[in-house]
């Protein structure tokens, strides 16, 4: 047990190692063999939590959590107005704690940790500190392609995928001539993200996926979603236009 291992046969101090590791979308069984082998030996599991309650990395492989695990919940600001820098500073302290006195951190991160994770923020902050190792994981982008049965590139095509909380000059600019496109974090950008389309012409290839592999998971055709309802979980595919036999 690393917990009563923390100094070596020359009383060198061993640190922990910190893993950042990508659970996926939202199945457990997408989570790798991997993930979930350090997801069930490490001593500490760290996870984001938002401040009105959602814990969705956590909910994701909830039954593989044993009792015995330290977990450590790192609330982040709900809204976007507000830094979450102070938040992953703290956040990131505690780790750090529990790696210098030598146990190994899994910090859970819904999805591929390095595309828009949050836990590269954690990355950042100490990564130089200590022995460190990301495990992919399936991105929502890739899953929705997959739920939806929609090809997203071949051959010279180029994918975008983008925020929908950039504004809509920058959404249209980013938007003109795409092959293929992701745009995430929809919630309540979903009408500005709409007009850019319509725009565009690009609404009629558009596809609308929610909390995609989840056991909520809803598939709309886009012209009958209700801006007022859609949630953070969900994204908008643009598919290839291209259909080579
Ligand atoms: C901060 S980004 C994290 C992306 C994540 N690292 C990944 O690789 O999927 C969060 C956004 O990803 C998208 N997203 C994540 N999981 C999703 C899911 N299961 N279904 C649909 N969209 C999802 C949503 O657009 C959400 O607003």
């Amino acid at each position: 047990m690393t917990e009563l291992n923390t100094t070596d046969m020359i009383g060198t101090s061993i640190k922990g190692r910190l893993y950042g590791l990508g659970i996926g979308p939202g199945d457990p069984e997408l989570l790798t063999l991997k993930a979930h082998r350090i997801l069930t030996s490490v001593p500490v599991i760290a996870y984001p939590t938002m401040e009105n309650g959602k814990v969705l990395a956590r909910a994701i492989v909830a039954d593989f959590i044993r009792p015995h695990q330290i977990e450590v919940p790192m609330p982040l600001p709900f809204s976007v107005e507000r830094s979450s820098q102070p938040y992953y500073d703290i956040g990131a302290e505690t780790i750090a704690q529990h790696l210098a006195a030598g146990r190994d951190v899994a910090v859970l991160c819904e999805g591929e940790p390095m595309l828009y994770g949050s836990f590269m923020y954690i990355f950042n902050r100490l990564a130089g500190r200590f022995d460190t190792e990301v495990i992919p994981g399936i991105s929502s982008t890739f899953a929705s392609a997959a739920m939806l049965g929609a090809p997203l590139t071949y051959r010279n095509d180029v994918l975008s995928i983008m925020p929908a909380t950039l504004d809509e000059s920058t959404l249209h600019d980013r938007l003109i001539g795409v092959d293929a496109a992701v745009i995430i974090k929809l919630g309540r950008h979903f009408a500005k993200v709409r007009r850019v389309l319509e725009t565009l012409g690009l609404f009629s290839r558009a596809l609308y996926i929610e909390r995609a592999t989840m056991p909520n998971q809803r598939i709309r055709p886009i012209a009958e979603v209700d801006p007022a309802e859609v949630p953070y979980w969900a994204l908008i595919l643009i598919p290839s236009q291209t259909r080579p036999q």
